[in-house]
């Protein structure tokens, strides 16, 4: 009995430790569905040029595409391939009177509130502390391809067909 509970404890630690991402530590990022449309599980994000300097962040299927990303404390910074002297982090977007809202990958360490509160939940999952935050949300879009949104306070969302519910893990 005894020998069996410590196993148990000694693989749960194990698997803890072999997938923890630390603070600066890269990482690419895979979306995973837990609720809607499944062609959306396993997707790996990157960056979608949108203007100078800022970009939207998309998923498709090819992990050595995929861009690089790392938390800086609670700022979610990306590798933004040839622009490596300037730094490029996420903020989420307040969209009024909406259930769900865009973000935007912009120059810089992240603004107050909106870009400062992504932390990583058991081990690689990454969420948001932000007040406002209540989960991810991928959806076909305007680019034509699947596009990250962030559910907002107060939102029932009905997950409806080009969308899904999904966490955001942290593949090293
Ligand atoms: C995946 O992306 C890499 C890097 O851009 C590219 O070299 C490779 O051909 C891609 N693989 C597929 C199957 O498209
Ligand atoms: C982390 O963020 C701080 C500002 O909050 C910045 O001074 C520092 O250079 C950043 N580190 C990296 C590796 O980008």
């Amino acid at each position: 009995m005894r020998f069996t509970a410590f196993i148990t404890a000694a693989l749960a630690a194990f698997t803890m430790s072999a997938e923890a991402v630390r603070n600066l530590q890269k990482f690419k990022v895979q979306a995973k569905v837990i609720e809607g449309n499944r062609k959306f599980d396993g997707l790996w994000a990157s960056l979608y040029h949108t203007g100078a300097g800022t970009a939207d962040v998309y998923f498709q299927n090819n992990r050595t595409a995929a861009f690089s990303a790392f938390l800086n404390h609670t700022q979610f910074q990306w590798v933004y391939n040839g622009v490596s002297q300037i730094p490029f982090a996420l903020n989420l977007q307040y969209q009024t009177y909406a259930s769900w809202g865009p973000l935007e990958v912009s120059p810089g360490y992240g603004s107050d509130y909106y870009g400062k509160g992504f932390v990583f939940k058991n081990g690689n999952q990454i969420v948001d502390k932000f007040a406002e935050w209540r989960g991810w949300l991928v959806c076909d879009w305007w680019h034509q391809v699947p596009e990250l949104f962030w559910i907002q306070i107060g939102a029932q969302v009905e997950v409806i067909p080009s969308c899904a519910k999904v966490e955001l893990i942290a593949r090293t």
